[in-house]
């Protein structure tokens, strides 16, 4: 070790917090050891410190090119997979993006989410299916948090003529754990590229793509918060995400249906549709 590691990991020794003290120092220990091992060199360094500076500059509200750049790395899946070790019954999570948006409307059941004029004239889809416990017990109450694209493959927020509550809501779950959300069908579509993310992707001749997805948060009392998406079946990035977002138990594929009496109040007799349904199972936060 070099004289120069070993001081910088001492220097951190006071840190009174058990956990605080190891990751910082574990930190210090394995950016030496790479620098170490890559024989970084001062313009390397320089090109580092350029790159991360104009990364920070990026960053505002509304965009986070730190979180893209840690997605993009495959150190979000990386995070949540250390974090959410799944079993067999409850759902997979998966990354949480950066166009979620705080305070949406709450809609209710089996209410639409298509805002914007323009988008109501897409294919219709019904999301339907049940939230429950690991015990297979319904969970009522459960908030339920959507948001997915437009046809233009773009995110109200991201897109100035868009309405801020197109293709988002909160639904809750009924006394039976059941929640009904009408949409249209999501499109892949490709992460920002106007910053430093887009500047090593294209370094890397990687691509933008997303496969189409819609996102879900879902949240409720004793339990921990899922973050998840469904994708769609037979989209031509499942196996080549920008983020390595995709888990194959996420993937759904919508059927064509034809309404009748039981969504009468949401289509018109007759009317075709495509249907995805779910039953999302979450753990007790114990
Ligand atoms: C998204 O699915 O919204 C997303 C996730 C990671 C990076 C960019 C977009
Ligand atoms: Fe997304």
């Amino acid at each position: 070790m070099h004289e120069v590691t070993k001081s910088a990991i001492d220097s951190f020794n006071k840190i009174e917090n058990p956990r605080h003290k190891f990751v910082i120092q574990k930190l210090v220990e394995t950016i030496h050891r790479y620098i170490d091992d890559v024989q970084l060199t001062q313009n390397e360094w320089e090109f580092a410190i350029d790159f991360l500076t104009r990364t920070g500059q990026m960053c505002h509200g509304q965009r986070q090119e730190y979180i893209l750049l840690s997605d993009v790395l495959g150190v979000s899946m990386l995070v949540d997979e250390i974090n959410h070790s799944t079993n067999i019954e409850q759902t997979p999570s998966t990354v949480f993006g950066p166009f979620f948006i705080p305070n949406m409307p709450l809609r209710q059941y089996g209410e639409s989410i298509v805002v914007d004029a323009r988008d109501q004239q897409a294919e219709p889809l019904l999301i339907t299916g049940q939230i429950f416990n690991q015990q297979h017990q319904a969970i009522e109450g459960a908030r339920i948090e959507v948001w997915q694209t437009a046809e233009n493959g773009m995110y109200s927020g991201q897109d100035p003529d868009q309405s801020v509550a197109n293709l988002r809501g909160a639904f809750i779950s009924q006394a039976d754990g059941s929640y009904a959300i009408r949409s249209i069908l999501p499109v892949s579509y490709q992460i920002p590229s106007d910053g430093t993310v887009g500047e090593l992707l294209n370094y890397s001749h990687r691509h933008f793509w997303r496969p189409a997805h819609i996102h879900f948060m879902i949240t409720a009392e004793g339990y921990k918060p899922l973050v998840t998406h469904l994708f769609l079946k037979g989209d031509e990035y499942l196996s080549g995400d920008a983020v390595f977002g995709v888990k194959e138990r996420l993937i759904v594929e919508p059927e064509t249906k034809i309404a009748d009496t039981e969504f009468a109040h949401i289509f018109q007799a007759g009317q075709s549709y495509q249907s995805i349904q779910y039953q999302f199972v979450l753990t007790k936060d114990e």
